[in-house]
């Protein structure tokens, strides 16, 4: 199975990228984070070929972490700026959207830049927390402008559904990727956003494939206890709105079965069934310490088959998926509101 994507301007990423908002102040619940294994992990991440990260300027001490890791490599001495590949976000305060400016702009970039130690930032992911407040598109050129002066490589979008990301493209903007929430349980992507974004080559990136860690082994045969991150909590939601937790636990053995006949595990099964899809250039994979680094490699080193594919297709497809499209019931619904923070990046 191809591991990279090369963009036309020559930019690599990695079809398994890996997620950082797991080692975010905010996101354990349950202890603290080992953050020097979770830097070991990174390294060993790099010396196996997984070499895309993905992070935000709102996932607390995250972009700080990415920049320690850098200047780890640049002491090892042989580093050079494409080795790694780091994507960002551009993540407005919600309560600042009326007041985003072209200042406010390039203070956060610099500062991510700055963060990173990094010249140029490879990705930039724009997110806009309500379509009811002007300047989204005004911002979006600012980062274009940003762009032009040789700040960021490549610029993406972040939860937009495709009524904006049709915008952006009407515009001009060159958007390589979006990032939206895909996985065996929320399947609203479907509807309208991976046909739209492959016809018009923007590859979807797609995270909660693994459910914050419900959709592995580790919760087969378990009955529903607290969450322990904030990925979890999320995706809970998501669960009480699809397969619901017998649901889960029906589907468990179905993945368990066919990853058995492959030799590897139900998270390769279930990355590698959304890594199929159509338009989808790459999933982010939650990297919280270096434990499932062994197994996550083995994602692209097998094959499903049409067959197998059809199997889990067929099984979900007997219950439902939330409703609306990709991040709506996000912006709509309180429930949904209600655990999601959105003022952490000024
Ligand atoms: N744009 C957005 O709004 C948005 C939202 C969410 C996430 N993201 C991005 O997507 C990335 C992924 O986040 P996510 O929420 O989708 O999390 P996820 O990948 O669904 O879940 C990650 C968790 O799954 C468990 N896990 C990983 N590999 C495993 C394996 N091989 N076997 C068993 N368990 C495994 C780990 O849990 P344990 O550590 O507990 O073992 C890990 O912390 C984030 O880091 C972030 O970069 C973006």
């Amino acid at each position: 199975m191809q591991t990279k994507i090369r963009l036309a301007n020559g930019y690599t990423f990695n079809r398994v990228i890996n997620g950082c908002w797991q080692l975010s102040a905010e996101h354990n619940l349950t202890g603290t984070t080992d953050l020097k294994d979770a830097l070991r992990g990174f390294h060993e991440l790099v010396a196996q070929g997984f070499t895309t990260f993905d992070c935000a300027d709102i996932y607390t001490g995250v972009e700080e972490l990415i920049g320690r890791f850098v200047q780890e490599l640049k002491g090892s001495g042989h580093y050079q700026e494409e080795d790694i590949q780091i994507h960002t976000k551009f993540v407005p305060d919600k309560s600042q959207l009326a007041h985003v400016d072209r200042t406010y702009v390039e203070r956060i970039i610099d500062r991510s830049l700055q963060r990173m130690h990094r010249e140029v930032i490879d990705l930039v992911q724009f997110h806009w927390w309500d379509f009811n407040v002007a300047g989204m598109m005004d911002t979006a050129f600012e980062l274009v402008r940003l762009q032009e002066k040789g700040k960021i490589r490549n610029i993406g979008m972040c939860n937009m559904d495709t009524e904006r990301l049709k915008q952006m493209v009407d515009a001009g903007i060159n958007v390589v990727s979006n990032q939206a929430q895909y996985s065996l349980l929320d399947r609203r992507p479907e509807k309208t956003l991976l046909k739209y974004s492959a016809d018009h080559g923007i590859y979807t990136f797609a995270y909660g494939t693994l459910a914050g860690g419900f959709l592995t082994e580790r919760y087969m045969g378990q009955s529903l206890g607290a969450p322990e991150t904030r990925s979890q909590v999320k995706y809970l939601q998501i669960l009480e709105d699809s397969l619901g937790w017998e649901g889960l636990q029906k589907l468990l053995p179905v993945l368990k079965k066919i990853a058995q006949s492959h030799q590897v595990s139900v998270s390769n099964v279930v990355t590698q069934y959304i890594l199929n899809q159509p338009g989808v250039g790459a999933v982010m994979i939650g990297t919280r310490s270096s434990r499932h680094i062994d197994d996550n490699v083995r994602t692209l080193q097998f094959q499903l088959t049409p067959t197998e594919m059809a199997m889990i297709r067929n099984f979900i497809s007997q219950y439902s998926t939330p409703t609306g499209e990709c991040y709506e019931l996000e912006r709509t619904s309180p429930r949904y509101q209600s655990i999601i923070l959105t003022d952490l990046d000024d």
